[in-house]
């Protein structure tokens, strides 16, 4: 139960029918590679309306599976965001390959088309093979994908999107709204389904693509990079018999790949939240609502993150920008003084080029967007079972500190 005094920046919310879902696979034949996974994989692909969908373990897998599909290797350069979890940076290094940092709007903290294009030629100007865009959709905003893509598909680089936040949001296009995950406007789409993001499966992820071959690639980069499809076989003598049949007993691994599964376990979870997911955004917009109105007037000390342009987002946070340099304290001081009060928030993120392996790796980026978007920003309490009454807590408490500040 969440009371008044721990509410934090995000909390899953499970129900007696995700317990029941998980409880029936527990008293099932498979805890792992049975039918759930392919269910949940069906559940997910209705709804981002993707081609291709393949579970797996978590986001952080599902990046490096998508930088494996692509066969980034040392040498090749990728632009990624400076304001984005580790994770999608570290997928590029997983490879061997390396990251080339963009600045992003310091209003949405989004990855744009022209920042987009600063880092491309700048990365062209220091000689560097650029391959890929792994662009990310901060806070369940998407960044402009059809400027992206249009951008990436001109300079013949590949496009991932990081839609580790996003799941259910939709962009404007000329025609129509573009799902998130449909894979309409880049090469994969990744996601994370941990405790804190809209939807959970305790720990999990999903990779989706339109390309067979590219769904093909990620199949086996789950497990293990092996194959049990005859047809596939490709050492005749070991793979069948005299009969030319194949042995039952018989795989066989023709690439590198990993144990990224995702069990029955996760999978059944998955899809029972699957099924909450328009209740999830109509609160979550409700509460992003109600937060807008209440902070109006502290404006333009405090406000809401920018919204994007024809985006029409699931929130996975609620981040506000703070012009600390009007207060006498700082937000390591705010963040202390609203934890004690039970008020749990948080830094998304500390530009990722800051963090010291980076620093190490390739120096100093002049990434002014990226700084000023986290020099002001954090992320306010936001999950489907605050209540309305919680806001106006959390609001009363923000002004309270700020005005006096
Ligand atoms: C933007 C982003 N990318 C990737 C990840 C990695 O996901 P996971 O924690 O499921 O490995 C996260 C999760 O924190 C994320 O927020």
């Amino acid at each position: 139960m969440t009371d008044f005094f721990q509410l934090p920046y995000g909390r899953q919310y499970i129900d007696e029918i995700d317990i029941e879902a998980v409880v029936e696979v527990l008293k099932s034949d498979f805890l792992t590679c049975g039918p759930a996974v392919g269910s949940f994989e069906a559940g997910l692909a209705k709804i981002v309306q993707a081609p291709h969908v393949t579970a797996c373990a978590n986001g952080t897998a599902a990046l490096h599976m998508a930088s494996m599909a692509l066969d980034l290797a040392p040498g090749d350069w990728v632009i990624v965001p400076a304001v984005t979890f580790l994770a999608t940076a570290n997928a590029v290094r997983f490879v061997g390959a390396d990251v080339w940092f963009a600045d992003v709007d310091p209003e949405t903290g989004l990855l744009t088309q022209d920042g987009l294009e600063r880092a491309y030629q700048a990365g062209i100007a220091a000689g560097k093979e650029i391959k890929a865009v792994y662009s990310v959709h901060l806070n369940g905003q998407v960044a402009d994908p059809v400027e992206i893509y249009n951008f990436a598909q001109q300079n013949n680089i590949y496009v991932v999107e990081d839609a580790s936040h996003a799941i259910g949001s939709t962009f404007e296009m000329e025609g129509g709204l573009i799902q998130v995950g449909s894979c309409q406007t880049c090469d994969m789409t990744t996601f994370s389904f941990h405790p804190v993001k809209t939807i959970t499966m305790g720990e999990g992820g999903a990779v989706t693509c339109k390309r067979d071959a590219l769904f093909r690639k990620l199949q086996l980069l789950r497990n293990h990079g092996m194959t049990r499809s005859p047809g596939e076989f490709k050492i005749n003598a070991q793979a069948f018999s005299e009969k030319g049949e194949p042995n039952p007993w018989y795989y066989e691994m023709h690439q590198i790949g990993f144990n990224y599964r995702a069990s029955d376990i996760s999978c059944a979870l998955g899809l029972s939240q699957l099924s909450k997911l328009e209740t999830f955004k109509s609160r979550r917009s409700k509460l992003a609502t109600l937060y807008d109105e209440e902070l109006e007037d502290l404006a333009p000390l405090l406000r809401p993150v920018a919204k994007v342009f024809g985006c029409h987002p699931v929130l996975h946070l609620y981040p506000v920008l703070i012009d600390f340099s009007e207060l006498k304290f700082d937000r390591a001081s705010l963040m202390k003084a609203l934890a004690a009060q039970g008020i749990l928030t948080q830094v998304h993120y500390l530009p990722v080029n800051r963090q010291p392996y980076y620093t190490n790796l390739y120096g100093q980026f002049e990434l002014p967007g990226a700084n000023a978007y986290y020099e002001n920003v954090l992320s306010l309490p936001f999950f489907p079972a605050m209540t309305d009454e919680q806001v106006s807590i959390v609001v009363r408490k923000l002004k309270k500190y700020l005005l006096a500040g």
